[in-house]
């Protein structure tokens, strides 16, 4: 008979989704995404600047080719995402002379986008991710200080709920943000979708993105969020699944109360040289694995799906980045031309099933 996947595994629970970009759905990880998969979302192809270059020209290139493929093969689409602070193209916040467009402009313009996104994929995407990652990581601030956030004020998060529900009334509409398990961020990102449900603004879900590491979330606190997010009638979904084996790249802290010269001068990176991936760090993430699938099966009435980001660990995001989480480009320096690698999905470089799988589909 048919290979089981992992979709058919979870068949009574949700489907299983995967990030997917051009270079996947012309290689050998075409193959394996029909075979596993039965939910797609673009790594990039939908956001803001790649689809909408220009005020007049937008891109649907590679976005309707994924929308075709999965159409082609039966599988679910989830938009990703039609507003963030980053990936979002410079024209959006300036007019012709490049100074900056006041709130109604910039409202309009995100009308536009938005009504012209979800329009164009009506009917065909099931689920959106409708703002990403508004809220703010310092626990003394709230919404992140985005050009969004300078030049609309509170305003935009309704608006582009609002303006998407217009174009897709059927369309499942979610808030998406990362770290929505760490206790002060999980009790922003809740404010928030308090005051969106209580203001019936129509939005059905928040998804974690649920980039997480060996030893993190504990299980008490991944409860803890879907309880809490749950209990405002909320669907959760899990967007951006993978959990890195990498610690954090140690990265000498400046001290926050020190006088900063501008531009404020940054301590040498620590060299990381990369350590494998070792039978330690195996271990830890199958156990880590299996704790969260085990807890998302518990949740099967609120969670809706679960989606890792990227296929294998051929290729992971997290690779660029040093295969770790905090630090961004100071991360990819801190390892200079060294590769260290996340190893942070089911899939070996190889694309064959690692022991996590294993782990994750025996219940
Ligand atoms: C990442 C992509 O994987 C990269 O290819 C790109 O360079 C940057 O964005 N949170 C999100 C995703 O919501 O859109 C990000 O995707 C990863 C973090």
């Amino acid at each position: 008979g048919k290979v089981k996947g992992l979709k058919d595994y979870y068949k009574k629970y949700f489907p299983i989704g995967v990030a997917v970009n051009m270079a996947a759905l012309h290689g050998p990880d075409s193959a394996l995404i029909v075979q596993e998969f039965n939910s797609v979302t673009p790594e990039n192809d939908m956001k803001m600047g790649p689809i909408h270059p220009e005020e007049n020209r937008y891109n649907w290139k590679n976005a309707d080719e994924i929308v075709s493929f999965a159409e082609q093969h039966h599988i679910k689409v989830r938009g990703h995402n039609l507003l963030w602070h980053a990936q979002a193209p410079a024209w959006m916040f300036k007019d012709s002379a490049g100074n900056q467009v006041s709130k109604e402009v910039l409202l309009q313009r995100l009308h536009d986008h938005i009504q012209t996104v979800v329009k164009h994929y009506k009917g065909k995407i099931y689920a959106w991710d409708v703002v990403n990652e508004a809220i703010d990581d310092d626990s003394t601030k709230f919404l992140r200080n985005s050009m969004w956030y300078k030049i609309c004020g509170e305003d935009f998060i309704p608006k582009a709920f609002e303006y998407a529900h217009e174009a897709d009334p059927s369309a499942k509409l979610f808030y998406n943000d990362y770290n929505s398990e760490h206790p002060g961020k999980r009790e922003r990102i809740y404010k928030l979708l308090k005051q969106l449900v209580d203001a019936h603004v129509p939005i059905d879900g928040v998804g974690l993105q649920a980039h997480w590491k060996l030893n993190d979330p504990s299980p008490e606190l991944l409860r803890k969020a879907l309880d809490e997010y749950s209990s405002l009638g909320l669907k959760i979904q899990i967007t951006e699944l993978d959990i890195t084996v990498r610690a954090p790249i140690p990265w000498p802290r400046r001290n926050p109360n020190a006088v900063q010269t501008q531009p404020a001068a940054m301590p040498a990176p620590v060299a990381v040289p990369d350590s494998g991936y070792t039978a330690t760090m195996e271990q830890k993430q199958v156990a880590q694995y299996k704790m969260v699938f085990d807890i998302f099966r518990e949740y099967k009435k609120v969670i809706t799906g679960v989606t890792f980001w990227n296929v294998s660990d051929r290729y992971s995001w997290l690779d660029a980045r040093g295969g770790g989480l905090a630090g961004g480009a100071a991360a990819t320096q801190a390892v200079g031309r060294t590769v260290r690698k996340a190893y942070p999905l089911l899939f070996d470089e190889n694309r064959q099933r690692k022991k996590a799988y294993y782990a994750v589909v025996d219940f």
